[in-house]
């Protein structure tokens, strides 16, 4: 069994994992960032620190395994909030140190990207696959799980923060993507429109000046449902036909979807009907997998695995992409 932990930001999970099959898997969602409006990293690896031996002895438990059966530890280097990652890599590395196993550090935007072989689809590489979350927006051209050529990235916010900062600006808990989403559904996506912004590269995205552009309309008293429709729709529009526009200049006729971010329905939904028209080919991660899992790092683990790619156990994990 690979076992696979996850503490990148404020989810803490474990996942029992071998040959595309997952055999157990815990996430548990943090609950006391909720009412900040974002993540505060002093108490997340607090959290982490309490919760990481629990999750791990909870999937050993629900496999009915004991350590003896375990055959190699991934987790997470990085990117990721710092104070995070030294919990959930610390104590990875300590048990692969004490139990004499293989140790594998992932990134945490190849398992993003790895999220997608745990679809029913089987996925035919290369494709575009578009990284949405809360910390990153970043398009990557991928010829196999473990092989991620960047081609543009946001300048500024990432989409989620955009949905994050709106929501605490409304007042709404974090994190804001589920609430806004919620409120757009009984809204009318037509009813106000939001330029695309511009950047320099054209696969680059931005999504600070639209944050901005909802908080003005939100002052002008537009309704708050509409407001949240349109809002929305203007922020997949401009995702959806860069990712589009960026698969054809690169003669792709695949593309992806994986993140925190691609759980939003309306953006699920609007991607297949924008590529269907252009007979582009879409795999998107499956709704369980797309927030911060363990499945995910078991995933790119195990490929790492099957291609003999250990991490010493003195590497440090690393913030920044
Ligand atoms: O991948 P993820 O769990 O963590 C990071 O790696 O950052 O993504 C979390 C982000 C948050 O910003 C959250 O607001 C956003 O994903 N999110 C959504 C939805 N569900 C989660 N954004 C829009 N619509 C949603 N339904
Ligand atoms: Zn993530």
């Amino acid at each position: 069994m690979l076992l696979a932990i996850e503490t990148s930001c404020d989810d803490t999970a474990a996942c029992l994992y071998w040959q595309g099959q997952i055999y157990a898997h815990v996430v548990y969602r943090q609950a006391l960032h909720a009412e900040y409006g974002g993540v505060i990293p002093e108490w997340a690896s607090r959290e982490h620190e309490g919760r990481l031996p629990i999750a791990v002895q909870e999937v050993l438990s629900q496999a009915g395994l004991t350590w003896r059966d375990l055959r190699a530890v991934a987790a997470a280097q990085g990117p990721g909030l710092l104070g995070s990652l030294l919990i959930g890599s610390t104590f990875a590395r300590a048990l692969a140190a004490a139990w004499r196993l293989p140790f594998i550090g992932v990134n945490h935007l190849e398992a993003h990207v790895a999220s997608l072989e745990l679809g029913e689809q089987p996925v035919a590489y290369p494709l575009l696959v578009l990284v949405a979350t809360g910390g990153h927006t970043h398009l990557f051209r991928v010829t196999h799980p473990l092989g991620l050529e960047l081609v543009g990235r946001t300048r500024d916010d990432a989409v989620g923060e955009a949905f994050d900062k709106v929501a605490a600006a409304l007042g709404l808990p974090y994190p804001g993507g589920p609430h806004i989403e919620a409120l757009a559904r009984q809204g009318d996506p037509r009813r106000l429109s939001f330029p695309f912004p511009r950047t320099d590269q054209p696969y680059d995205f931005s999504f600070s000046g639209l944050k901005t552009a909802f908080l003005r309309a939100r002052e002008q008293g537009h309704a708050l449902p509409d407001l949240c429709a349109s809002w929305q729709h203007s922020v997949f529009a401009y995702l959806t036909q860069k990712l589009l526009e960026a698969a054809r200049a690169l003669g792709l006729r695949r593309v992806g979807l994986v993140g925190g971010v691609a759980a939003n329905q309306y953006f699920r939904n609007y991607l297949l009907t924008q590529a269907q028209a252009t007979n582009v080919e879409v795999w998107l991660a499956p709704l369980a997998y797309c927030m911060d899992n363990a499945a995910m790092i078991a995933v790119a683990g195990w490929h790492a695995l099957l291609t003999g790619r250990y991490t010493s156990l003195t590497e440090s994990p690393f913030a920044r992409s």
